[in-house]
């Protein structure tokens, strides 16, 4: 059971800051019926992350294209996914204007379908794929169709160069503006929410120290402890963000209500 008492501590903090940033990951996803990463139903439990790295796709991108189909038959499916409501709740808050931006690990557009507007994907966006080459872009619904077709690896139409999904796999950099952009916002806020994610991929998981370190306040709001919990993170939600994260909005709503600004 959630502890009311931090759901009102939260509210109040959101009601106060002058300026709120989420950081989200993996975690706010699973209860739109994708997996997440390291929880106990995790895609790394099953697969191994080495076979999903940058250099593995070069080596060999019709095995990486082969295990993604293979994964999809598993049941670890992102597209066609909904939003839930932790990623209506987060949108929720910014149309309230106490949420400025969402930094997002996740490469499944919910937060955007979910009505969020300023979203900074700081991992790319899994509904596109790109020609390695000439750098043509391709809808994923379409080259996942190509490819369960037996076009392994699928290709580009205009040069025949390799298609990648637009994520950002382990050995790859984070896309230049994401990071530029996620780093200020990290050191420009008063409130950091860190929101579903296990903080162990780097550099995602430096930026709540980045807020830490500019004077921010970090909370997180996950099932279980994370590395940042207790030592950069100043409390946190345990429970599940589709419970936990309405619940913070509607007592916003209440207090915002009672201020007279709602
Ligand atoms: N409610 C609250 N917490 C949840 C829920 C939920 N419904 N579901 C999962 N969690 C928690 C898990 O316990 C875990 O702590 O969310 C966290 C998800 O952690 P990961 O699976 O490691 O996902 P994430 O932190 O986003 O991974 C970061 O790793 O593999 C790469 O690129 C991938 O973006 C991903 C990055």
């Amino acid at each position: 059971m959630v502890d009311e008492v931090l759901i009102k501590r939260l509210a109040l903090d959101i009601v106060k800051a002058r300026r709120v940033v989420a950081l989200t990951g993996a975690g706010v996803s699973t209860e739109s019926g994708i997996p997440d990463f390291r929880g106990p139903r995790g895609l790394w439990k099953k697969y191994d992350p080495k076979d999903f790295t940058y250099s593995a796709f070069l080596r060999n991108p019709r095995r990486y294209w082969e295990l993604r189909l293979q994964r999809k038959r598993d049941g670890f499916v992102v597209l066609g996914a909904k939003p839930n409501s932790a990623h209506y709740a987060l949108a929720r808050l910014e149309k309230l204007r106490k949420l400025h931006c969402i930094i997002t690990q996740n490469v499944d557009g919910l937060h955007q379908e979910a009505g969020s507007s300023r979203v900074i994907e700081f991992h790319g966006n899994s509904r596109w794929a790109v020609c390695i080459r000439c750098g043509e872009r391709y809808p994923m619904v379409e080259v996942e169709e190509r490819a369960e077709r037996g076009e392994l690896p699928p290709t580009c139409k205009s040069c025949g160069g390799v298609l990648k999904p637009e994520i950002v796999m382990f050995e790859e950099p984070i896309p230049m503006d994401a990071l530029i952009v996620a780093r200020e916002e990290a050191k420009n806020c008063d409130l950091m929410l860190v929101i579903g994610t296990s903080a162990v991929v780097y550099p995602a998981a430096e930026l709540p120290k980045i807020a830490k370190m500019y004077g921010a306040e970090v909370v997180e709001i996950n099932n279980e402890p994370t590395p940042l919990t207790g030592i950069v993170s100043d409390y946190m939600l345990e429970g599940r963000v589709g419970e936990i994260l309405p619940k913070v909005v509607a007592e916003v709503e209440d207090l915002l209500r009672k201020e007279g600004k709602i």
